[in-house]
């Protein structure tokens, strides 16, 4: 496999397909908004000590585990590589594109499945304090990998997901994949440094006032036709069809390797789609643990948990 490694300024990430990983922690803080507090509090039952019951703050570990000689069968559950041409053809096909040991789509399915169990694990008073690694892994697994399917670039086959397709951005040669990942969300954001990994940036809480007052150009509440946990690979495949789409519709139709994508407009065109995904990402991933822990809500329990 290929051991990747992006570079912002001088900062070395240890991930490359991924969001970058403070990215991550802040949608999972945007996620916790959504959580009821019942989800709050089984979910906080889950995880180790170390993340203070919090969801956002757990939502980076499988970057680094995934570079562990003990996490690197896991590395390969966070994209999965289309077999189209982009940008002429954009077609995801999960049987046929989920490469043997893995990939995005089947590993939500799985640690979704594994999760299920855990939280009836703590309903039944069996399970506190994160002491069952297991369960611990699945939900940062789930909360990490609902964050990189709606990385058009973590549903694409090309160039490596973007990493071996090079470009430059404010200057510094670089390659899409990173552009997507992290140079994209600080132009949006308009910061020079990494976003915090303990509590919710505010850039991302515009974001969720957005959700909550209906102010995208599609309604959050379509965002989640599929939000049923028992039926996780049709969800999940649902959601990296709509980031693969992007790959046609903007990623590698507008892109350029002779101009500053920084500059060029690239990068004013690609920040809608970079609050859209992301989201969408932090919504479903709210909703999908409020289901888990209470069952499926109606659609009119789902928009009251929205707009509140
Ligand atoms: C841990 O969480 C509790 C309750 O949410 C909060 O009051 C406390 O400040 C947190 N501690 C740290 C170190 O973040
Ligand atoms: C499902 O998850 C378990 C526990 O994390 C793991 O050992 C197994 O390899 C996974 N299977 C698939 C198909 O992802
Ligand atoms: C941990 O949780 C998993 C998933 O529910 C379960 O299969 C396993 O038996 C649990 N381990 C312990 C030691 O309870
Ligand atoms: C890129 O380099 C040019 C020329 O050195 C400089 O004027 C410009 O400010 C730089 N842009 C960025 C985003 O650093
Ligand atoms: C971006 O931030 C810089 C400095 O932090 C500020 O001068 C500039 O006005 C900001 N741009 C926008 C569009 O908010
Ligand atoms: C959180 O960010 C701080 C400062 O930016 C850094 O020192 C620390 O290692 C980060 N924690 C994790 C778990 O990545
Ligand atoms: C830029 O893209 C063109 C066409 O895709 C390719 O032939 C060329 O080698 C690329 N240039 C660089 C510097 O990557």
């Amino acid at each position: 496999m290929f051991h990747r490694a992006v570079f912002i300024g001088t900062t070395l990430l240890a991930s490359a397909r991924a969001w970058n990983t403070d990215v991550h922690n802040q949608i999972g803080f945007m996620a916790e908004t959504f959580f009821t507090p019942q989800t709050t509090s089984v979910l906080g039952q889950l995880l180790e000590s170390q993340y203070n019951g919090s969801v956002g703050r757990a939502a980076a570990w499988a970057d680094a585990y995934a570079h562990t000689a003990e996490g690197h069968f896991s590395y390969q559950w966070h994209w999965i590589d289309t077999h189209d041409a982009a940008p002429e053809y954009c077609h995801l096909d999960y049987t046929h594109d989920c490469a043997k040991g893995g990939c995005v789509v089947s590993a939500i399915a799985n640690q979704t499945r594994i999760l299920r169990e855990c939280i009836g694990q703590v309903e039944r008073g069996d399970l506190a304090r994160g002491t069952n690694l297991t369960c611990s892994y699945a939900l940062k697994w789930v909360a990490h990998f609902l964050g990189d399917i709606h990385q058009p670039l973590h549903a694409n086959g090309r160039a490596v997901g973007g990493n071996t397709y090079k470009v430059i951005f404010g200057n510094v040669t670089t390659q899409l994949h990173a552009v997507w990942d992290g140079y994209i969300p600080y132009f949006a954001a308009n910061v020079s440094k990494p976003f915090s990994n303990q509590s919710i940036d505010p850039f991302f809480s515009d974001l969720v006032t957005r959700i909550r007052r209906d102010q995208f150009y599609s309604a959050p509440y379509l965002w989640l036709s599929c939000t049923d946990p028992s039926t996780p690979e049709e969800c999940a495949t649902s959601w990296a069809r709509e980031s693969n789409k992007w790959d046609c519709d903007y990623v590698y139709s507008r892109v350029r390797n002779d101009t500053d994508l920084g500059t060029d407009g690239y990068a004013v065109g690609a920040v809608p789609i970079v609050e859209l995904q992301i989201s969408k990402a932090a919504l479903r991933l709210g909703t999908w643990l409020n289901n888990l822990v209470q069952g499926v809500q109606s659609v009119s329990e789902e928009q009251e948990i929205i707009e509140l």
